[in-house]
């Protein structure tokens, strides 16, 4: 006899599991807001450095703090060979997000505070990680093609590296600014699943590393981080169909999502969004490429109509529906959206991770055990009759 129980809270709508000091979100203003900070204000005046440091150490930093953790920053930009060796040994067709959670663990065993569980040692791996991501993505993406990974470059941002060590090319200033913008904005994002898993594994005591990696994890699926480069492929798909507005409606019609609408918090436009919709509106105008633009808008316009035509007045555009033109205006292979995601968003998985592993925010560190109901085949609680092979 299976028992049948009804699961509430499924997926963990509502249920707060922490306190945090990190991030807010009002889901109902569409208000995100780091350590105090509107994401508004740093999206205009911050640069990702100064995010992550905000995020790691709780306050904004001093100018003398600043130059030291950017040093820092570019200090640690290094891969010892065996990482190298080992990414040229995998196969060409790799997705970049799953060597990228191959590659975390990887940089670990080289990490001479990798078992020391101070403060400090966290924060010390946390910049490493920080610093090391986005050589570990570009390197892979030049292997790939056959190509030699290339030295961080220390008159470049971190966000302009990214595209030197991708390209092999000086990015303009505007193009590495507005990548520095995107970054700032992926950079926390309070109890997201990538970050609850980051924040489930170290509960249990496990190093950075290995919850960094678990959150490269959830972040490649398609609901989550995932969905970015998704949205490019759908405006891809359908750049050349004849009838754009009614494969959207018959998208809806047929119960298949969107990608880039809809999100578990906000019942409003994502604040991200409003803020990426501008900067792909002028790079589509500076770079001659308005047809994606032009795209995007419609896809917006029509999914929106077609929603509120249904009474689902809070799907509306997420970061990953602007952010996904802009990054592919800026010439970046979409299977790269996803970790570029990763690169900025490394900043608020490690706040988080010492956060919980020092209890910044609660009594004290907890390892996380929630429960489940069995709803599945019962007999008893002498359990069901065991019958031996033959009989079965
Ligand atoms: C992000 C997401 C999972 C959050 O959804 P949620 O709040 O958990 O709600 P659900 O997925 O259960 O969706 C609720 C309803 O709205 C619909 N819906 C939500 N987002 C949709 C979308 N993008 N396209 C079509 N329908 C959507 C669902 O089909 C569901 O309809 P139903 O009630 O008729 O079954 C969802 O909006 C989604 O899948 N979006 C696309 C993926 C994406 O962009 N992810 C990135 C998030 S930052």
């Amino acid at each position: 006899m299976a028992q049948t129980v009804s699961v509430k809270n499924i997926g963990l709508r509502g249920v707060t599991v922490a306190d945090t000091k990190i991030s807010f979100i009002d889901g109902n203003q569409g208000i995100l807001i780091y350590r105090g900070y509107r994401i508004e204000e740093l999206a205009e005046r911050s640069t990702f450095p100064e995010t992550a440091f905000l995020l790691l150490h709780g306050y904004l930093p001093s100018t003398e703090e600043l130059k030291v953790f950017a040093g820092k920053i570019v200090e640690e930009a290094v891969v010892e060979d065996y990482v190298y060796d080992c990414l040229k040994k995998l196969p060409k067709e790799s997705n970049p997000m799953d060597v990228l959670q191959a590659g975390v663990p990887l940089l670990a065993m080289s990490d001479p505070d990798l078992y020391d569980e101070s403060r400090s040692a966290n924060v010390r791996m946390a910049t490493r990680l920080i610093a090391r991501l986005p050589v570990v993505v570009a390197a892979w993406h030049r292997i790939r093609n056959g190509l030699e990974p290339l030295p961080y470059d220390k008159a470049l941002t971190h966000a302009g590296n990214f595209l030197w060590l991708l390209t092999g090319q000086k990015p303009d200033e505007q193009t590495a600014k507005d990548l520095d913008c995107c970054l700032v904005l992926h950079a926390d994002h309070t109890f997201n699943a990538s970050t609850f898993a980051c924040r489930g594994v170290c509960s249990t005591r496990a190093h950075m590393y290995s919850a960094v990696s678990a959150g490269v994890g959830a972040l490649s699926g398609s609901l989550h981080g995932g969905a970015n480069t998704k949205v490019m492929e759908m405006l891809l798909k359908i750049e050349n169909e004849p009838d754009i507005e009614g494969w959207i409606k018959n998208q809806i019609e047929s119960g298949q999502k969107i990608m880039g609408l809809g999100h578990a918090v906000y019942k409003t436009m994502d604040p991200r969004a409003k803020f990426l919709r501008p900067m792909a509106t002028r790079l589509a105008k500076a770079r001659n490429m308005e047809k994606w633009d032009n795209l995007s808008k419609l896809v917006e316009k029509t999914s929106v109509e077609e929603f509120n035509r249904r009474g689902k007045t809070e799907i509306m555009p997420n970061v990953d529906f602007y952010s996904a033109p802009v990054y592919f205006m800026m010439g970046i292979p979409k299977d790269l959206f996803t970790p570029i995601f990763a690169i900025s968003r490394i900043a608020g998985w490690c706040s988080h991770i010492i956060e919980e592993k020092f209890g910044e925010a609660q009594e004290k560190p907890m390892l996380y055990r929630p429960q489940a109901e069995y709803v599945g085949n019962y007999c008893g609680l002498m359990g069901c009759e065991y019958s031996p092979l033959p009989e079965r």
